[in-house]
C-alpha cells in the first residue's frame, strides 16, 4: 500500500501497543515515520528496524521536551499523539502528584504537540489523537482522572479545527474501547466487566485502532474534522 507515499508522521509513544501498530500501518501505507517512547528503548529500537522508522526518547510528560521534539522534527504531514497513561482507583485515594502526571501526559501533551506542529504543518496537514470511549462514558468507578483527561481532547479537537481549518489541518479524536495492550491486557481482571458493557465481546486489536488512524491520515479523510471517532465493540452503545 502506498497511500501515504511521500507524507511525514511523527508518532508520540510509539513504542508498544496501539502507537506500535500505527508505526507500522503508517510505514506500511509508505509514510517516513519518526516515533518517540519514554522507557521502552529495545522494543522501540526493535520497532525501528523492524519499520524503517526512527525512535527518538521524549518524555510525553515534559511539556518543554514534547514541543522541542514537534519543533525540531520539522514539517509533518502528519501527527499522531497516542501516548497515554491510565490511574485507576478511588478518587480519594489516588496522590495528587499521579493525577497530575496523568494530565500532564493525556491533556497538556496532545495540546501543546498540536498547537507545535500546526505553526510548521502544510496545508492539508493531519492531527490525530488517540483519546477514550470513556471521554463519552464511564461505566465504572474508579477512572474519573482517566475519563476527564480524554473528555478533555473532545473540547481541544473541536477548537483547534477551528484554529487551523482555513490551512486544511484536520483535528480528529480516535476513541477506542478495550484494546488488547500492557495497558489493558484482554485477560485482565476486568475483563468481564469491560466485555458485559459491550455489543462485540472483546477486546479489540491494536491494528484495528491503526487501521482507523490510518484512514483519518490518508487521502480520502481530508474533509472530516473536529470530531471524535468511537471504535469500542459497541461498549458505548
Ligand atoms: N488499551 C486500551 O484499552 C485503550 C483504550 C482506550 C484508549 N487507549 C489509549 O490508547 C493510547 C495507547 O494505549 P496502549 O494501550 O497502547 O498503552 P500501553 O500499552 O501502555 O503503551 C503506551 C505507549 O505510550 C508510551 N508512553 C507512555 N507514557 C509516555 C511518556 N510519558 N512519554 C513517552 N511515551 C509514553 C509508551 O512508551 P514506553 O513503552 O517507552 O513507556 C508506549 O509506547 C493511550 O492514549 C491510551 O489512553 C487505550
Amino acid at each position: 500500500m502506498s497511500g501515504l507515499a511521500g507524507k511525514r508522521a511523527l508518532v508520540l509513544g510509539g513504542s508498544r501497543g496501539i502507537g506500535a501498530a500505527i508505526v507500522r500501518r503508517l510505514a506500511a501505507d509508505g509514510a517516513t515515520v519518526a516515533f518517540t517512547y519514554a522507557g521502552s528503548a529495545a522494543a522501540a529500537e526493535a520497532l525501528a528496524r523492524e519499520t524503517g522508522s526512527t525512535a527518538a526518547q521524549t518524555d510525553s510528560a515534559d511539556r518543554d521536551a514534547v514541543i522541542a521534539r514537534v519543533r525540531d522534527s520539522g514539517p509533518l504531514d502528519i501527527l499522531v499523539v497516542n501516548a497515554g497513561v491510565a490511574v485507576l482507583g478511588d478518587a480519594r485515594e489516588i496522590a495528587p502528584d499521579d493525577v497530575d502526571r496523568l494530565i500532564d501526559v493525556n491533556v497538556r501533551q496532545p495540546y501543546h504537540a498540536a498547537v507545535e506542529a500546526a505553526k510548521q504543518m502544510p496545508n492539508g496537514g493531519r492531527i490525530i489523537v488517540i483519546g477514550s470511549v470513556n471521554g463519552d462514558r464511564m461505566p465504572f468507578a474508579g477512572g474519573a482522572a482517566y475519563a476527564l483527561s480524554k473528555s478533555a481532547l473532545q473540547g481541544m479537537a473541536r477548537g483547534l479545527a477551528r484554529d487551523f481549518g482555513p490551512q486544511e489541518i484536520t483535528v480528529n479524536i480516535v476513541q477506542p474501547g478495550p484494546v488488547d495492550t500492557d495497558m489493558n491486557p484482554a485477560d485482565g481482571p476486568m475483563k468481564d466487566v469491560m466485555h458485559s458493557f459491550m455489543a462485540i465481546k472483546r477486546h479489540g486489536r491494536p491494528e484495528e485502532i491503526a487501521g482507523m488512524v490510518a484512514y483519518l491520515a490518508g487521502p480520502e479523510a481530508g474533509y472530516i474534522t473536529g470530531a471524535m471517532h468511537t471504535i469500542d465493540g459497541g461498549f458505548g452503545a
